[in-house]
């Protein structure tokens, strides 16, 4: 996958991409992310990519020709996500759809927001990665960007599969333990030790189901899966969420 991010902010993303997973991922050639200054698109000697508001008010505006230009000058750009606390919120249902493109584009929003006709003319959609307002789109980006990577077939080892991830399948992942058995005083739980496979996985699902219930309700309301019981193991990916 080729993954480009558009951003006044090119520094922003030093080291993010360089470490662990994703690192590995881009050495393997498994995907190719690629910062676009958009400095070097701005208008005139000074380089301007912003502007005061028609209508008044505060702020900044990211002015529409340097974005256009930067997307102009990738030789693809696939689908073109603009990243801005009023776009709808990304899951890990859009994690799994956006893996499947070949060629993914990020635009960083940036100041008090973007001027309207880059969503309107050049943006395939507007994502947010939550109910709060950040400085600017390189974080959520970033976020994006590694949740979508994670998802792209061999990026994870065999043993790191994510079938057991939270929010796949519209619940939070399970209790996981490893050595010691006992940690002061807290064992870790008999079945887990028992060897008996089916006996594990219901344990699991319960368990998940019973997380769910706890700290994320809103997940089964939202999946219609309020008193049901829990079908691990259908080969869905991260379907349960369906918005
Ligand atoms: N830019 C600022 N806040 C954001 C958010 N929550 N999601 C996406 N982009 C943003």
């Amino acid at each position: 996958m080729l993954i480009h991010i558009i951003t006044l902010f090119p520094g922003m993303f030093e080291g993010v991409f360089q470490e662990s997973i994703l690192a590995r991922a881009a050495a393997r050639g498994l995907v190719d992310i690629r910062i676009v200054p958009l400095r070097e698109f701005g208008l005139g000697t000074h380089r301007v990519v912003d502007d005061t508001p028609y209508g008044g008010g505060g702020g900044m505006v990211l002015k529409p020709e340097p974005i256009a230009a930067a997307l102009e000058s990738l030789d693809r750009r696939g689908r073109v996500v603009l990243t801005t606390p009023r776009g709808s919120l990304f899951t890990q249902n859009d994690a799994l759809r956006l893996s499947r493109e070949e060629v993914l584009t990020f635009i960083c929003g940036h100041y008090e927001g973007v001027d309207e006709r880059v969503s309107e003319l050049l943006v395939d959609e507007e994502l947010s990665i939550g109910d709060y307002v950040l400085t600017g789109g390189e974080l959520p980006a970033m976020v994006m960007a590694d949740a979508v990577v994670r998802l792209i077939p061999d990026v994870l080892g065999k043993d790191s599969l994510h079938t057991g991830d939270s929010h796949y399948e519209g619940l939070l992942e399970h209790p996981q333990y490893t050595r010691p058995r006992e940690f002061r005083g807290m064992s870790v739980p008999e079945v887990l030790l028992s060897g008996d496979h089916a006996r594990i996985q219901a344990w699991r699902r319960h368990m998940a189901r019973e997380k769910t219930i706890q700290t994320r309700p809103d997940l089964l309301s939202r999946s219609g899966r309020a008193g049901a019981v829990t079908d691990s193991g259908t080969g869905r990916q991260g379907e349960g969420d369906d918005r």
